[in-house]
């Protein structure tokens, strides 16, 4: 059976989005998955959310939300809403949960294919790519023909041919030999491009071909579980927008 891969990150412990799309990923014939990241935080269901990533036994890398969590990270400086979903994400997880976060690994690769939360140019630094400049600093320390990251929550696609830099506007698209690419996946749990659907990637490594997939799920329910929470206010109506 051909591979196909489902690139998942940013899921922010947002089970009612997650349980949508490992439900697309099998009506889709996914055989492996791969996780960028950002398993926890901003949503109320940080345990459930990574009891199934573990559960896949896939190559995951650290996000930003992942290591507040489960390191020492003085909150102090952070604005409130975040420290705040931290704090009490922390109170959540067990001791077991939070040295698996503690453990996950910056940067991985597997088959070919790097992961990274954020960038490689500093991948503990956790930046943000939103044009041109800050993806060709990526490219720099891109080694593998393809790379796939999150962080900003906005699917995109960079592609470095040589002496040039292009962004790449499409659902669906073949990678090109010769090329290397840059992909963000989007947010499984908090999409932040105006459109509040979840995201996440398919890829076949022998068509070469990658696919954006955007589902519905229950925003309402997503919603109720912060109130419930007691997280704050503005986290449960950014999902609604998607920003
Ligand atoms: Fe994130």
């Amino acid at each position: 059976m051909d591979k196909l891969f489902a690139v998942l990150g940013d899921i922010h412990a947002n089970i009612d989005a997650l349980e949508v799309v490992l439900a697309d990923c099998q009506a889709q014939g996914v055989t492996d998955y791969l996780c960028t990241g950002d398993i926890v935080g901003y949503n109320a269901c940080p345990h459930e959310c990574l009891e199934i990533i573990r559960s896949l036994n896939c190559p995951i890398v650290v996000g930003n939300h992942d290591h507040y969590v489960s390191s020492q990270q003085n909150l102090e400086d952070f604005n409130p809403h975040a420290a705040a979903v931290i704090e009490w994400t922390r109170q959540q997880l067990s001791e077991d949960e939070l040295t698996f976060l503690s453990n996950l690994p910056f940067v991985t690769t597997k088959m070919g294919i790097t992961l990274v939360h954020a960038t490689m140019d500093n991948p503990e630094g956790f930046g943000y790519v939103f044009d041109h400049l800050q993806a060709e600093s990526h490219f720099t320390h891109q080694v593998t023909p393809l790379c796939f990251h999150g962080h900003t929550h906005c699917p995109m696609i960079y592609e470095k041919q040589i002496g040039a830099v292009y962004r790449i506007d499409a659902q669906d698209f073949k990678l090109p030999i010769g090329r290397k690419y840059f992909i963000n996946v989007g947010s499984v749990g908090q999409p932040r491009d105006g459109d509040p659907r979840a995201s996440y990637l398919l890829y076949e490594p022998k068509s070469r071909k990658v696919r954006f997939r955007r589902l519905d799920y229950d925003i309402g329910m997503a919603q109720a579980r912060i109130r419930a929470a007691g997280l704050p206010e503005r986290l449960a109506e950014r999902l609604a927008v998607g920003q």
